[in-house]
């Protein structure tokens, strides 16, 4: 029997309610297909920051190597100016353990949970990879005369020819192995950005000759999305870099029926990968017992699915289709007709 590693880290807000039923429907996963999991929490966030002083502390990185994979809540704390969580933790984890993918699925499960005039399941249902290491992310620039009249902001976004083609290329092969459109479509601002996408777009080019059966498309981010809310259907796989695929997946979540169902993974390939619902810490819900945990449930599954038990993944996917379908009046919180308890336990269910 295969025995994994998994560090968890609930994190802030609703991520440790959220976290619960992802680790509930992981051991019934684990026990169903026949794998056995061991968990070491951290208590990493707001709280433990406003106890100590310190966002992460420094054995964390390499502690975190030792495992098979994380499992996130959400980073992010009302009391705690924004920026020192989210850097501190959360971009420090994807940087340092060298995630450099983020990999969003954006698919509908039920026609009543979409925003959108007429748009069916089969319409939303494409996979944003998001370069995750680099881009304006890279926290580059400087203020010059800070405070006076004459201030100036400077934020740099920082695209290497590794980074653009490690990410193009982990793409290519996503688009094929997912074998449903073999359509990738590059996502940028080549009008604009003449630097930064002008690399994008060459290295596009020149990889796109090693995969002739995947067939290329590209769109500006403006673009982008407006054919999120017009024609969802025309994508399948969307490639693009840190920041526009950070907006644009806020977008893709609000289609598929909201930050209740939204997961993504933050892949290192060769090394440990990190799995959280998009949504954040929804300090207002803290405690209630009343948002959606089926986000946190479906990075379970990618979760299960990066490290090779494909088989429970695709089922916890299904299952969670299952009672999105024919249990949950709405996704987001405090309307599902169920408690974030009672989701979990569905989900078990019918599992
Ligand atoms: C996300 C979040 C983060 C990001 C924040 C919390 C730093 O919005 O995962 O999309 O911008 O990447
Ligand atoms: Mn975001």
């Amino acid at each position: 029997m295969k025995h994994y590693k998994f560090a968890i880290i609930p994190g802030d807000g609703t991520g440790p309610e959220v976290v619960n039923e992802g680790l509930k429907v992981l051991s019934a996963a684990a026990q169903k297909f026949g794998f056995k999991y061991e968990k070491i929490v951290y208590d990493f966030g707001g709280e433990r920051y406003k106890r100590t002083g310190e966002v992460l502390p420094a054995s964390a990185v390499d502690e975190l190597q030792t495992f098979d994979s994380i499992f996130l809540g959400a980073i992010g704390h009302p009391d705690v100016k924004p920026g020192i969580l989210e850097k501190g933790i959360l971009l420090r984890l994807r940087f340092d353990l060298d995630q450099y993918i983020n990999l969003r699925p954006v698919q509908l499960y039920d026609d009543r949970f979409c925003p959108l005039k007429n748009k069916k399941p089969e319409d939303i249902d494409f996979v944003v990879v998001r370069e995750n290491s680099e881009g304006l992310y890279k926290g580059l620039g400087e203020f010059q005369n800070k405070g006076t009249a004459q201030e100036v902001a400077i934020q740099v976004s920082h695209n290497t020819r590794k980074g653009v083609e490690r990410c193009l290329r982990y793409a290519f092969e996503y688009t094929q192995k997912r074998n449903k459109r073999k359509k990738l479509t590059l996502c940028g601002k080549t009008n604009v950005l003449t630097f930064a996408f002008d690399l994008w777009e060459r290295t596009f080019n020149e990889l796109a000759k090693e995969y002739p059966d995947v067939q290329t498309d590209y769109a500006h981010v403006d673009a982008t999305t407006m054919w999120f809310v017009k024609n969802p259907e025309w994508f399948d796989v969307i490639v693009t870099d840190n920041m526009f695929g950070d907006i644009i997946t806020d977008l893709g979540a609000m289609i598929q029926g909201g930050m209740g169902i939204a997961a993504g993974g933050n892949i290192n390939p060769n090394g440990v990968s990190m799995f959280e619902p998009i949504g954040g810490s929804a300090p207002k819900y803290t405690g209630k017992n009343v948002i959606n945990p089926l986000a946190a449930i479906c990075a379970g599954a990618m979760l299960l699915e990066q490290i090779g038990e494909d088989k429970a993944g695709e089922a916890i996917v299904n299952a969670v289709k299952t009672v999105a379908q024919t249990k949950l009046k709405d996704l987001a919180a405090g309307k599902m007709g169920y408690s974030t308890t009672e989701v979990g336990d569905l989900v078990v269910k019918q599992l």
